[in-house]
């Protein structure tokens, strides 16, 4: 499918290197910059594809019957997913990735930390799909996800955090329909999950079904949590081969965040396990709090901190935004989503900061694209989590 955009024949690695540079000349032409849009919420109209339904995850229950529901519901199109990915996985490295899949990955399951392990033999053994697959399936999202997220106060000392899931993985252009195969194929997975104890909500998060990690979370009434990929020359790739070899003293940061929304109880305690743990790739945390200046963007490699920037009134940051570029250097000239995002909260002003408002902010072009795979919204202190799943119909830039 590459071939016909950038000619000859190749190995597949350099074709897919090849039609990644077409695609970035390409977008640099076609990139239309829209005004900031209004009246976009309550969702409606082209860009707004469908709302997200919700599924209990009992934490009482053993960690392997927890997905069962979820699972059960969604198994024809996580089972579609999975072969996708497996499809793509075959064209790098003449099938070998397919093989060490096969062969490797469902022995690794097992030193993945608890519940995670045993989460995913679980929905391996429901969904009847091979465990190394499964496996591979939750690792896929610790290196594909290019995001928009916003943490912002109001006047009134609300914390407001929202933000766009890109899914990054520019392969499976369809001409037809001009859509990401890959992109349209997770769109039906996405689920809003509750996770109880005792028969009480502990936190909610919005999640693909077979994923057990988080990328977004509220704890309700003390922080909520996104994640955004960080790329570097030092990337996933070195923590995870490192982790398949058998030196894991990092942590997936999908576990990371998990563990902090399921255990942690305040956000001093969230803000320094995420400064300080040990990860597999760098990334980038954006965290909200409770109270007035509880909003930061922590840019993290795999071993430290680089930097942790807050929110703070007295220097007029009423708001902190990140995409996948660090805050203090300029985004890639032709990936740059935080220019339009910042133009558009700029205008809205503080005074009229909400829910509302920051989706406007989101469905802007290109901070909403054609990865774009949803938008959630958060409010701590009301403890509100609502998602959408997003569309950008033509005219739309590729990301
Ligand atoms: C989505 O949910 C909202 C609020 O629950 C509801 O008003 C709306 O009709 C739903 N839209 C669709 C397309 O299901
Ligand atoms: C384009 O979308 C239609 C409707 O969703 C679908 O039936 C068709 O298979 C898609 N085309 C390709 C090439 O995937
Ligand atoms: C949760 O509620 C169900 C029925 O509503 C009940 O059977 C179960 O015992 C409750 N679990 C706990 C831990 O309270
Ligand atoms: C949270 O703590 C409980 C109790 O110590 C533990 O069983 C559970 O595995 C922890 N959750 C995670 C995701 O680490
Ligand atoms: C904010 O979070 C802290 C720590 O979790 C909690 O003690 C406090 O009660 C919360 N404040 C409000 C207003 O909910
Ligand atoms: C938005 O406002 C901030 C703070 O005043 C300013 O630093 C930034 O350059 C503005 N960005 C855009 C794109 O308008
Ligand atoms: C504030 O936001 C609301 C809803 O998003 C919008 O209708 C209104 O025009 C905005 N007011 C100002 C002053 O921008």
């Amino acid at each position: 499918m590459f071939r016909k955009n950038c000619g000859k024949t190749m190995t597949p690695t350099s074709v897919h290197d090849i039609f990644i540079i077409c695609l970035f000349i390409f977008s640099r032409f076609a990139r239309g910059l829209e005004d900031c849009r209004s009246g976009m919420y309550p969702p409606k109209g082209p860009t707004f594809k469908s709302n997200v339904s919700w599924y209990t995850v009992d934490l009482d229950l053993p960690p392997s019957e927890r997905w069962t529901q979820v699972i059960k519901d969604k198994n024809t199109e996580l089972i579609t997913m999975v072969r996708t990915i497996k499809d793509l996985a075959n064209g790098f490295f003449n099938g070998k990735l397919v093989d060490l899949v096969d062969g490797a990955l469902p022995l690794i399951v097992d030193t993945l930390p608890h519940p995670f392990n045993e989460e995913i033999k679980g929905i391996a053994a429901i969904s009847g799909i091979p465990l190394g697959e499964i496996t591979l399936f939750n690792i896929f999202y610790e290196v594909f996800t290019v995001c928009t997220s916003v943490v912002a106060e109001d006047l009134n000392g609300n914390i407001y955090h929202a933000r766009n899931l890109d899914f990054g993985l520019f392969m499976g252009w369809d001409q037809q329909n001009k859509t990401w195969t890959l992109t349209e194929k997770l769109k039906p997975l996405v689920v809003n999950v509750n996770f109880q104890r005792g028969n009480k909500t502990v936190f909610k998060s919005t999640n693909f079904a077979g994923y057990v990690g988080i990328l977004t979370g509220i704890r309700p009434g003390e922080f909520s949590l996104t994640v955004n990929e960080r790329f570097n020359v030092d990337g996933g790739y070195v923590g995870i081969l490192e982790w398949i070899l058998g030196w894991r003293d990092g942590m997936w940061m999908g576990f990371l965040t998990r563990k902090v929304l399921e255990n942690a109880t305040s956000y001093e305690d969230v803000k320094d396990q995420l400064s300080q743990t040990k990860l597999l790739a760098p990334a980038y945390f954006i965290l909200g709090g409770n109270r007035t200046g509880q909003g930061c963007v922590i840019t993290r490699t795999r071993i430290n901190t680089l930097d942790i920037w807050e929110l703070d009134m007295k220097l007029g940051r009423w708001y902190v935004l990140e995409t996948n570029y660090d805050h203090w250097e300029k985004p890639l000239i032709f990936d740059d989503r935080r220019t339009p995002a910042m133009k558009c909260m700029n205008q809205t002003t503080q005074a009229n900061i909400s829910l509302s408002s920051i989706y406007n902010v989101l469905s802007t072009k290109p901070v909403l694209n054609k990865l774009t795979t949803y938008t959630s919204l958060m409010e701590v202190s009301t403890g509100t989590l609502e998602s959408y799943i997003r569309d950008c119909p033509n005219p739309c830039t590729p990301w």
